[in-house]
């Protein structure tokens, strides 16, 4: 990408500078994720690579919550994000106080809930998941029923794999909850032998009308390994734009629907961030503690 060559470059020489790696989603733009990532993935892989990382400071090219992640998982390292606006509109849908709440009326449920979150929210759950192991993590539990938290189609998308009980509430994403079933049957109408594959944050009827269910990385392994000839990525749409840079072979369908919160990040912006080191992510030091073993649970259980 010529016209991104001044930016890329000056991050790549402030990386070195700085000790510093930059996490992005798997919906960052192309010459974020191509240009200047060193880790990418969907939520689960980049809050275990955080952990991991041996640099001083992470830039996380992702949204609030993601860098709220990366920070309790690595107190000790200076964890930046280029915009704080970067929100989500599941971790705004609920607080710990809703939590109490719940917790009053289903007092044998545990709390499970979805990395979308504040860490206040995490520190009031008991143990956290993302959408590429919420079976797995719902099960680890052994209990009849478990409050399942903030999303609803993914928790009746969990529903549909288990035989515990699972409690909804009525978070939703601003970008998968647009989608509809008569959008893919129209789309599957106008493309022949099209294969459609959804993240679980879309509605139920979504879900029913495609081929393969799955996290944005789980998604993307999907059209790795298949190599469809022509597919249709049920989420936002920056994904397509990475997945169709790397598999020529396959014509990929584009609804376009975009996370405004992740488009705030962009290359000036990371650049600006490595510069001044700022805006810093911090936890409050009195949920850190308890939204960290709700992370720790979820890794150690996945
Ligand atoms: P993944 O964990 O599947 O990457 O999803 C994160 C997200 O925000 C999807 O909208
Ligand atoms: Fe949140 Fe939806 Fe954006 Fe993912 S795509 S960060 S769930 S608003």
């Amino acid at each position: 990408w010529p016209a991104y060559a001044p930016e890329i470059d000056a991050i790549l020489r402030l990386k070195r500078e700085r000790n510093a790696v930059v996490l992005a989603h798997n919906y960052q733009t192309p010459e974020i994720f191509y240009g200047v990532a060193d880790i990418v993935g969907d939520s689960l892989a980049l809050a275990r690579k955080a952990a991991e990382t041996e640099a001083d400071v992470i830039v996380q090219a992702g949204v609030h919550f993601m860098a709220e992640t990366a920070k309790l998982l690595s107190p000790d390292k200076t964890v930046l994000i280029p915009d704080v606006r970067a929100g989500c509109s599941l971790a705004e849908s609920i607080t710990p106080e809703d939590i109490a709440l719940l917790r009053q009326r289903y007092p044998d449920a545990p709390v499970v809930t979805y990395v979308n979150t504040s860490a206040a929210v995490k520190a009031a759950s008991d143990i956290c998941c993302t959408s590429s192991n919420a079976v797995t993590i719902v099960e680890s539990l052994g209990a009849e029923r478990v409050i399942f938290l903030p999303d609803e189609y993914l928790g009746k998308h969990v529903a549909r794999q288990t035989d515990v009980e699972i409690i909804t509430w009525k978070g939703h994403c601003e970008v998968h909850e647009r989608f509809t079933g008569q959008e893919i049957a129209n789309y599957r109408e106008n493309h022949a032998g099209l294969q459609v594959i959804a993240h679980p944050e879309c509605p139920p009827d979504v879900l029913d009308a495609a081929d393969f269910v799955g996290s944005t990385s789980q998604m993307i392994g999907y059209v790795r390994d298949r190599r469809p000839d022509r597919v249709l990525m049920v989420t936002e749409c920056s994904m397509s734009d990475n997945v169709a840079a790397e598999v020529s072979d396959v014509e990929f369908v584009r609804p376009c629907n975009l996370c405004p919160h992740m488009k705030r990040i962009t290359l000036p912006k990371i650049r600006q961030s490595l510069e001044t080191l700022s805006p810093e992510v911090t936890v409050d030091p009195g949920v850190a503690a308890d939204a960290r073993r709700a992370v720790d649970r979820m890794l150690a259980a996945s």
